[in-house]
C-alpha cells in the first residue's frame, strides 16, 4: 500500500480545457492528486466544475493562496492569464503547473523561474505530451541508435482558427500570435529529443489583417489582426541539427505535425497527442506503419503532467515538463517573430535542464 499522499490542488481558469480536460483526467489519477477547489474571475464556471468532481468554489486568486490548505494551482486562465496567474501563486509558495505558452515575454518567464527557484516551488508548464507511451517510445529508440544520427526535425500545426474557435481573435493579438500558441508543441517534443537550439531564423507576416469569426455566439463579427498570422521558423540546434517550423492561422499544410530524421531513417508521429501511432521511414524510403506502444491514451491525456508534478513535489525531484524548458520553447518562438522583423538570424540564450525518461514505471501507474 502506497503512502503517496495526494497534493491537494486548486484548477484555476475553469473554461473548456478545464471541463473537457483537466478535471476528468487528473480525477482519473487521485492517487496523485485531489482536486480540493476551483477558481474562475467568471465565478459560476468554478461552480459548474465543483458539482462535476466536489471541493470548494473560492470567490477569489488571493482566496487560492492564502489557503494554507492548498498545496498547488493549475493554471488553465488563457495567454493573458498565465504569467500574473502563475507569478502570484509561486510568490505565495504554491507549486504551479501552467498551461502554455508559460508567458507571452521571455522576461515574464524569467521572472516566473526566478520567483519558482526562490520559494523553492515546483514549476511546471504544458505541453506534456511528451509524456505519451508514443512519444517515450519514439525518444528511447532514437537514443539507441534506431535512425542513427539526428540530422533535423520538422514540425507543424495550425490552420484558419476562426472556423474552429469561438475566441480565434484573442489568438491574433499582438503578442500571440501561431507560434507562441501552437509550436510549443512540436518545439517541446523536437527540444527534449534533440537538446537547446541556439538560434533562429524567421519569415513571418500578417496575411490577413481583418478578419472575421465564424464560430460561437459571436461569429459574424469582425475583428483586426495585429500579430504575425503565417510564418516559418528555421532552427539551429546546439549539437548541429536543423529544425523547420511551420505556423499559421492562415494556411493548413500537410508538413507533418512532427518529424524527427535521422541518417537512417526518419519517425513521424503527432507531437500533441499519444494514441495515433508511429510511422518509420527506413533507408529504401519505405513508410511504415506501426500500432502505439501499449498502454498509450487515444488523444491526449491532460492527467499525465499533473500526475508528474504531483510525484515530482511529493519526492523532491525535478518535474519532467519544467518551466525553464518552456521559457526556452518561448524563447524560440519568441526570436522568430524578431528574426522577421529585423531580417538576420538571432540567438537563443536560455538554456534548461535535460527532461528524464518516463521509463518503465510512469509516476502515473
Ligand atoms: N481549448 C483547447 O483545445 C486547448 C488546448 C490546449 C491548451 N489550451 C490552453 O489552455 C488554456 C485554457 O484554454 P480554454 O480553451 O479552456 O480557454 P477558455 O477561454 O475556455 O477558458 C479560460 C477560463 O479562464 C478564465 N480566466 C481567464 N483569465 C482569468 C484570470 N486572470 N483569473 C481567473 N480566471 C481567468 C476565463 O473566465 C475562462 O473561464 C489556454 O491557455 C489555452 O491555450 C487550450
Amino acid at each position: 500500500m502506497s503512502n503517496f499522499e495526494p497534493v491537494k490542488t486548486v484548477i484555476v481558469g475553469c473554461g473548456m480545457i478545464a471541463e473537457k480536460g483537466y478535471q476528468p483526467r487528473c480525477q482519473a489519477y487521485p492517487q496523485k492528486i485531489e482536486l480540493v477547489g476551483y477558481y474562475d474571475q467568471d465565478v459560476s464556471r468554478a461552480e459548474y466544475l465543483a458539482q462535476n468532481g466536489g471541493g470548494k468554489v473560492y470567490q477569489s486568486l488571493d482566496g487560492v493562496l492564502n489557503d494554507p490548505d492548498v498545496e498547488a494551482i493549475i493554471n488553465l486562465t488563457i495567454h493573458t492569464g498565465h504569467y500574473p496567474v502563475s507569478l502570484a501563486g509561486l510568490k505565495a509558495g504554491k507549486h504551479v503547473y501552467s498551461e502554455k505558452p508559460v508567458a507571452l515575454r521571455v522576461e515574464e518567464a524569467d521572472e516566473l523561474v526566478e520567483a519558482a527557484d526562490a520559494m523553492d516551488v515546483k514549476f511546471a508548464c504544458a505541453p506534456v505530451a511528451m509524456l505519451g507511451y508514443v512519444q517515450q517510445n519514439v525518444w528511447k529508440r532514437i537514443r539507441d541508435g534506431e535512425i542513427g544520427e539526428v540530422v533535423s526535425a520538422v514540425g507543424n500545426f495550425g490552420g484558419p482558427i476562426e472556423y474552429w474557435h469561438p475566441t480565434a481573435d484573442a489568438f491574433m493579438k499582438a503578442g500571440v500570435g501561431p507560434f507562441k500558441d501552437v509550436a510549443p508543441y512540436p518545439l517541446t517534443a523536437m527540444t527534449t529529443m534533440i537538446g537547446p537550439v541556439k538560434r533562429v531564423h524567421g519569415l513571418a507576416r500578417i496575411t490577413i489583417p481583418e478578419r472575421m469569426l465564424h464560430q460561437g455566439p459571436r461569429a459574424g463579427t469582425k475583428y483586426q489582426v495585429t500579430e504575425k498570422d503565417h510564418g516559418f521558423g528555421l532552427l539551429e540546434f546546439e549539437n548541429g541539427a536543423y529544425g523547420l517550423l511551420y505556423h499559421s492561422w492562415t494556411a493548413r499544410s500537410e508538413i507533418p505535425a512532427y518529424e524527427i530524421h535521422g541518417t537512417k531513417g526518419i519517425f513521424s508521429i503527432q507531437a500533441h497527442d499519444d494514441g495515433r501511432g508511429i510511422r518509420k521511414c527506413i533507408p529504401t524510403g519505405d513508410w511504415q506503419a506501426e500500432n502505439s506502444p501499449a498502454g498509450a491514451y487515444t488523444g491526449l491525456d491532460w492527467g499525465k503532467g499533473p500526475a508528474d508534478f504531483a510525484d515530482a513535489i511529493r519526492n523532491d525531484r525535478p518535474v519532467r515538463c519544467s518551466g525553464k524548458h518552456a521559457r526556452h520553447v518561448l524563447e524560440i518562438c519568441e526570436r522568430v517573430f524578431e528574426s522577421a522583423d529585423k531580417g538576420v538570424p538571432i540567438d537563443v540564450v536560455s538554456r534548461f535542464p535535460a527532461p528524464v525518461p518516463v521509463g518503465d514505471t510512469p509516476p502515473w501507474a
